[in-house]
């Protein structure tokens, strides 16, 4: 099929890029003239795991191309997805001016039926808006529909997440455009679940608000191990060993971050409130996120009394392993406030130091995580990076002036670590 996909931030390259891949033709707009060009000539403007190869094959194929003109997509493809961001305005609802202009432009381009299907985060009942928006800007008054196709793919895992969905929703207020969209995600063998359009929409903010719960709920009970000399990750295995619950998002941490679920949660809640509920259940997810963070300064506080003059190792810089995105990544909050307290720092991360450095002025970036601890007073872990696992903890206990180090993802064993001589805080154990 001939797709046209606008907005090539995360979900849109990676999506289009995926499409192309099992075999539809795709364009990829973006009106970013740089990124755009940077895309035509082989680069990549963000790190993803297996995607470079992916682009460079299928673009190699000729079934995958980039342009700044929304009109050429439009007129290249039936089916345009819509990948632009949605980004949050001061209150916690959404920035939907993005969506608008995209919409407005897509109408003005439309000589011939369309399928508009809207991919990025947004408040139920957007694709009403979408719909209205494309009627009352399209001159030619050709037919169209509106679809609402929420996209789950995680960042570090998108490639993966995206050729390999635990289901596509497809929300839609007619059947018209079911059987297009049905042969756009045949090649993926994953169920279709056809909704509603607020419905679908609803779907997606459900999702995310519900994750960030689980993780706010194993952070709760991570203070009440660590009140009742229990351990946490104990107590998530054994949790997660029941098929109702599950494993997986019960790791407790310094707090989740990344430009979905904070912004999410606060878009939830602000649209409940929009339609008359109080959802405070999510309100207390927040809060939960929020003081996790501050139990873990108040524990490197409480440890080493004054942070001014101190030199702290910090391992981790993006929200999350596998990616170079520190958007409200806890990572960096956490290096703020350890700066705010007078420490000077040192740190490492395996992809986002380059990010890093745009928001992050005035500490040492190290490009050996083995060499962090070199004359530091304490090491900090704040990303879950798999590799820091392999970090050599006895090069780095001699390299520190005190063998302190602060786990805020559970990575080490804690047991093992105080018996080879450690002072090992961790989170909930
Ligand atoms: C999230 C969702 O997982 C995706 O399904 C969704 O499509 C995406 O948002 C989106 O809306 O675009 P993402 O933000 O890429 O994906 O990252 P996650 O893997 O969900 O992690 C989010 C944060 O939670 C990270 O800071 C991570 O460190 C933290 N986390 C995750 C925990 O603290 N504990 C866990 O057990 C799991």
């Amino acid at each position: 099929m001939k797709l046209t996909i606008i907005g090539t931030g995360y979900v849109g390259l990676v999506t289009g890029t995926c499409f192309a891949e099992v075999g539809h033709h795709v364009v990829c707009v973006d009106n970013d003239a740089a990124k755009v060009k940077i895309l035509q000539a082989g680069g990549l403007p963000i790190y993803e795991p297996g995607l470079e190869d992916l682009v460079r094959k299928n673009v190699a194929a000729d079934r995958l191309s980039f342009t700044n003109s929304t009109a050429e997509g439009v007129e290249k493809s039936d089916v345009i997805f819509i990948a632009v961001p949605t980004p949050p305005q001061p209150d916690g609802s959404v920035d939907m001016s993005f969506i608008e202009r995209v919409a407005r432009e897509i109408a003005g381009a439309m000589t011939s039926y369309k399928i508009v299907v809207d991919k990025s985060t947004v408040p139920v009942k957007t694709g009403d808006q979408v719909a209205e928006t494309i009627k009352r800007y399209c001159k030619t008054k050709v037919e169209f529909d509106v679809v609402s196709n929420p996209e789950f793919l995680r960042e570090g895992f998108a490639v993966d997440d995206l050729m390999k969905p635990d289901r596509i929703v497809i929300g839609v207020r007619s059947q018209r455009p079911v059987a297009a969209m049905r042969q756009v995600y045949e090649p993926f063998n994953a169920p279709i679940i056809v909704t509603d359009i607020n419905s679908a929409e609803l779907i997606k903010h459900a999702s995310n608000s519900f994750l960030a719960l689980k993780i706010s709920y194993i952070n709760a009970i991570a203070v009440l191990c660590e009140a009742a000399g229990a351990n946490v990750s104990e107590v998530a295995a054994g949790m997660g060993m029941d098929e109702r619950i599950g494993r997986r998002f019960l790791n407790a941490g310094i707090g989740f971050g990344g430009s979905c679920f904070p912004k999410d949660l606060s878009a939830f809640i602000k649209i409940a409130e929009q339609i008359g509920y109080d959802f405070r259940l999510l309100k207390e997810v927040q809060r939960i996120n929020a003081e996790q963070m501050d139990r873990f300064v108040k524990k490197i506080t409480e440890t080493l009394w004054v942070l001014k003059g101190k030199t702290i190792g910090v391992l981790g810089l993006a929200f999350k392993q596998n990616t170079d995105d520190v958007r409200s990544s806890p990572a960096i909050e956490l290096c703020q406030r350890l700066l705010k307290e007078g420490a000077t720092l040192r740190v490492h991360d395996p992809k986002a130091m380059d990010k890093a450095k745009a928001i992050l002025p005035g500490v040492t970036y190290v490009d050996d995580m083995n060499a962090v601890a070199d004359g530091c007073d304490a090491l900090v872990v704040a990303t879950e990076w798999d590799e820091f696992k392999k970090l050599d903890t006895d090069r780095a206990r001699k390299a520190l002036t005190h063998p302190i180090m602060f786990d805020g993802r559970n990575l080490f064993d804690a047991a093992e670590m105080e018996a080879a001589g450690w002072i090992y805080k961790s989170i909930g154990r």
